[in-house]
């Protein structure tokens, strides 16, 4: 079993990028193929980032938490809705807390927004984030045009275009997470 981490990055009321969270939480679940933690950055209340956990005297539980979640992963999946063309700044703030926790990880980046781009801008962003973290980001992307139409609150898809792309994701991943994270195992060269 694969060790899947999704770190979900929003904390608006009344988000609807939860559903694309939990569309992506159950795909992985019901490959059989992985095992899912899931993150949820709004249950952490976390502060603007004044300083990385790497560098804290007494860092809080809430942070060690999410290291050890992240550190354990054998992949990753970045969830967020697209804000001002971007992602989530809650997303930000959460990524920029870690450093080493995304070394050599490979993540998949899930985007959605309520109308019809499916936070692609959000998307190209995260590829460049993953990138700074010394990390692999998955060239496919799953996006999620018009969040409260394509999927319902449980994250079932409302369409076969939807349904079709969930599955596209969660097989390409499956194969990348087993490639990278079977490279890592090796060690380094
Ligand atoms: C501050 C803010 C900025 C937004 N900017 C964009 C945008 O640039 N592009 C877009 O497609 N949707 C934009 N949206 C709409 C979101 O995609 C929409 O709220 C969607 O439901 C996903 O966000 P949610 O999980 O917070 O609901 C924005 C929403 C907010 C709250």
């Amino acid at each position: 079993m694969l060790k899947i981490t999704i770190l979900y990055g929003a904390i608006r009321e009344g988000r609807l990028s939860i559903r694309a969270a939990r569309a992506i939480e159950k795909a992985l679940k019901e490959s059989g193929k992985a095992e899912v933690s899931f993150i949820d950055i709004k249950t952490y209340h976390l502060p603007v980032m004044e300083s990385r956990l790497f560098e804290m005297k007494n860092p809080p539980d809430s942070l060690l938490e999410i290291s050890s979640l992240l550190s354990g992963a054998d992949g990753i999946v970045l969830v967020s809705p697209e804000y001002n063309n971007g992602y989530s700044g809650a997303m930000k703030n959460a990524v920029d807390y870690f450093t080493k926790e995304w070394s050599h990880k490979p993540i998949g980046i899930v985007a959605g927004s309520n109308g019809k781009m499916g936070g692609i801008n959000a998307s190209n962003m995260m590829q460049l984030l993953v990138l700074a973290i010394n990390a692999f980001p998955m060239p496919y992307k799953l996006l999620v045009p018009e969040l409260q139409n394509a999927l319902d609150e449980e994250g079932n898809p409302q369409n076969e275009i939807m349904a079709k792309n969930i599955k596209r994701f969660v097989s390409e991943y499956l194969w990348f997470v087993e490639a990278i994270s079977n490279q890592v195992k090796k060690g380094s060269s």
